[in-house]
């Protein structure tokens, strides 16, 4: 069975990756040629860990990438698209990449006898393959869904930083679409690739929607934590930590996400909630809760904001180290990271920013270039400085100590992540959702 897959991003190309590194037949497409040269080369173009070893272990074993679109639908019986849904202004989601991968691949589908099996993966709004991808196919190929090929949805839930295990062992397989002979295909497809994992079949517009309620109720467990977080940071002595560990034993809970933190970041997590708002007000539902759990995300920084002038006094003019730009650690990935946001406001404080992150100074600079100093060393980020945020839990940091510490001008650390010790630190130490000693 020939694989292709149609956009070698995050998911593409960790999907391709393991397939090919498995073994199946992998073409890969991107229409980016330096991009495709560098994955050629055995070279991921973002840090993540193991996808470098997967993909060599893939292109030994015959995986290969192509410019030329027709190579994938002529020859692929099942064909993933895995382009990027980014977001608009106004929240609403940019379908203009897959709808243009629709397009192409319809017309190509015209003139070929190949009967694909196309496979929905990015992200999109109900009712978007059903409305929209799948009369644009049919209208360019002339030819009949379900007769001549296939579409399936099949949302991904992979996190950054856990992509090759992730994509290796997923929780759970979504396939939308269609019952029948090709349905049947992707299913046993998926049945053999994760021989433990449980496969919903449903319709399109409910696998559609399964992703975006996902992400959403991800967000809704940070934004709750956070809430709480920031009521115990106004209590003396009250601690977060020990609340979430222990509503976390509540089965009905769990204990997963519910690190209070500076709010939610990353490529997914708030894309997909203003999407989801922005679909809901769309057809007519109020997003009262969403609403709610981004209102707390956005205060979130506010609040840090406010921690970091209680720490420090006036911005202006102090030397400030952000430790951690990455919007989760093991990635060098900044895309809507809180600690960006942060600099940015920082900047128009006139504070001075020094940086460290271990994987993301390159993309940092590349938004800050010479507005900011950034150091490889922790000591030199912390040298001369007058306080010091932890901002992405990245392991390095847990290893602070007052070696470290005392390279600074003012001894005083805000802590988004609760990594430190205040016992064990010489430093005037500000933990996030930790009420300081003292009364109400
Ligand atoms: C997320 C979803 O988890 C994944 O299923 C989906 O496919 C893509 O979006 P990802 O963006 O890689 O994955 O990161 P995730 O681990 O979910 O973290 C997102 C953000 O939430 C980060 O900024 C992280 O710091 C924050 N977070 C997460 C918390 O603040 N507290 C938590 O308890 C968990």
């Amino acid at each position: 069975m020939k694989l292709g897959v149609i956009g070698l991003g995050f998911v593409g190309l960790s999907l391709a990756s393991v397939l090919g590194s498995k073994g199946y037949k992998v073409s890969g497409f991107d229409s980016d040629k330096s991009k495709l040269n560098a994955i050629k080369n055995g070279i991921p173009p973002f840090y993540e860990p193991e996808l470098e070893y997967t993909l060599k272990a893939a292109l030994r074993k015959g995986f290969d990438t192509t410019h030329d679109l027709a190579k994938i639908i002529n020859n692929c019986e099942l064909i993933f698209i895995t382009v990027g849904t980014p977001q608009q202004d106004d929240g609403s989601i940019d379908l203009s990449m897959i709808k243009s991968v629709a397009s192409q691949s319809g017309s190509l589908l015209r003139d070929t006898k190949n009967k694909p099996i196309i496979i929905v993966k990015s992200t999109v709004v109900p009712g978007t393959t059903q409305n929209i991808l799948l009369p644009i196919l049919e209208k360019r190929s002339r030819k009949s869904a379900n007769k001549d090929f296939a579409v399936v949805t099949n949302p991904e839930f992979l996190r950054e930083s856990m992509a090759i295990a992730d994509t290796k062992n997923p929780h759970v397989v979504v396939l939308g679409g269609t019952e029948g002979k090709f349905m049947d295909t992707v299913k046993r497809f998926y049945q053999k690739l994760h021989k433990n994992t449980p496969i919903i079949v449903t319709n399109s517009q409910t696998a559609e929607i399964i992703k975006y309620a996902n992400n959403s109720f991800l967000a809704t467990k940070i934004s709750f934590i956070n809430q709480i977080s920031n009521m115990c940071q106004s209590i003396p002595g009250a601690n977060v930590e020990d609340v979430a560990k222990t509503i976390g034993l509540d089965p009905r809970i769990g204990p997963l996400f519910l690190n209070a933190g500076p709010g939610y970041g990353g490529s997914c997590l708030p894309k997909d909630v203003k999407a989801m708002i922005n679909f809901s007000n769309k057809i007519g539902i109020k997003p009262v809760l969403l609403d709610a759990v981004e209102t707390v995300n956005r205060y979130q920084l506010e609040n840090l904001l406010s921690t970091i002038k209680k720490a420090t006094g006036k911005l202006k003019g102090k030397k400030i180290t952000i430790l951690g730009t990455a919007f989760k650690p093991d990635t060098d990935d900044i895309r809507d990271s809180v600690s960006i946001k942060l600099i940015e406001i920082l900047l128009k404080h006139q504070a001075t920013i020094s940086v460290h992150d271990p994987k993301a100074i390159e993309n940092t600079r590349s938004i800050f270039e010479d507005r900011v100093e950034y150091f490889d060393s922790i000591n030199d980020a912390l040298r001369g400085s007058e306080c010091a945020v932890i901002m992405t839990s990245w392991k390095d940091y847990t290893r602070i100590n007052n070696e470290h510490i005392k390279q600074m001008k003012r001894k005083v650390i805000v802590d988004t992540r609760r990594m430190l010790k205040k016992s064990k630190i010489n430093a005037r130490y500000f933990p996030i959702g930790i009420g300081l000693s003292g009364s109400f």
